[in-house]
């Protein structure tokens, strides 16, 4: 039988420090880029892959993410007693109605790993999804959305997938990287992972091949993460789990076809709404034209 993913497991606890102040009183994932917060853009990229549960993994001060899934009864029955039809579709129909949203409290910030297994009691014993709230995964132009080639790659090889990109070897060390014998991925291919180290040195990165924050993982990643110890930066990290998988079992790298942009930190969150900016319809020939203009 072929295998599917359905469920997937967003962390949302972290505490923004690199786009401080403006994280301050509202969650990083809430800031806009053009016209809709960050954790949008991410949770239509699993709801279009095929994703129908979702599990957000959260704290104190970040119910305003909730809120923005949810119906805003008063805002919608004003809109609709003004004749905004194209706003008020834009502000109700955000999730298809057979997806669903859980929410579950993560007590002590311990790491991403301790994080995605605060959704055990949810996900069971079945492979799911993890999305990096971060990470914008722009597939502007591609036949298909990166997310939904890797289900595909997931479908096809019947083993966890995680989604990689190269990066400037300089920047290795702020990433999960991995090694698949050496060999070169072409964009869209799938390879073998033979090792993954969480934020290696730079001259002990055994590739540029970094984990950009989207991963297809086996049910049995769960139960090691149960086990796994604080690993870099004194925190419990999902590359530790999932390296502890490949003494037992196969993952893949798949290698993305479009390109990733850093939200949680400043360049990265500019960067996303300047090319979001010109792939909207609204904004795009104004930004062009002002882009145009700038005397750099
Ligand atoms: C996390 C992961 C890392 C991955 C990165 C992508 O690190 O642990 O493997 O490469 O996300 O953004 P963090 O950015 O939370 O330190």
């Amino acid at each position: 039988m072929q295998k599917s993913v359905t469920k997937a497991v967003i962390p949302v606890a972290g505490l923004g420090t690199r786009v401080l102040p403006a994280s301050k009183a509202i969650p990083k994932e809430m800031m806009p880029v053009v016209d809709k917060p960050v954790i949008q853009y991410v949770i239509e990229e699993a709801v279009a892959a095929g994703i129908k549960d979702i599990v957000l993994v959260t704290r104190s001060g970040k119910a305003s993410i909730e809120d923005h899934f949810d119906c805003h009864y008063e805002l919608e029955s004003e809109l609709e007693r003004k004749g905004k039809i194209t706003i008020l579709d834009s502000v109700r129909n955000i999730l298809p109605s057979a997806v669903s949203i859980t929410v579950v409290r993560q007590h002590k910030a311990l790491g991403l790993g301790h994080a995605i297994l605060c959704a055990a009691p949810i996900i069971g014993n079945e492979d799911f999804a993890v999305l990096l709230p971060d990470m914008l995964i722009n597939s502007y132009g591609l036949d298909r959305a990166d997310l939904t080639s890797m289900v595909e790659a997931y479908h096809s090889s019947g083993c966890g997938q995680i989604m990689v990109e190269p990066v400037p070897m300089e920047h290795v060390d702020r990433y999960g990287v991995v090694d698949c014998s050496g060999k070169d991925i072409s964009s869209g291919e799938s390879a073998d992972i033979s090792r993954m180290v969480e934020k290696p040195a730079v001259d002990k990165a055994p590739s540029n091949l970094s984990i950009n924050g989207r991963y297809i993982l086996p049910a049995r990643i769960m139960e090691l993460l149960k086990d796994t110890k604080p690993g870099a930066g004194g925190e419990i990290q999902l590359t530790d789990a999932m390296a502890d998988y490949l003494i037992e079992g196969k993952l893949q790298a798949f290698h993305m076809s479009g390109k990733t942009y850093d939200c949680g930190n400043k360049t990265g969150y500019l960067q996303a709404n300047i090319i979001y900016g010109l792939q909207h319809d609204e904004t795009a020939e104004s930004l062009k034209a002002f882009i145009k203009d700038l005397k750099l």
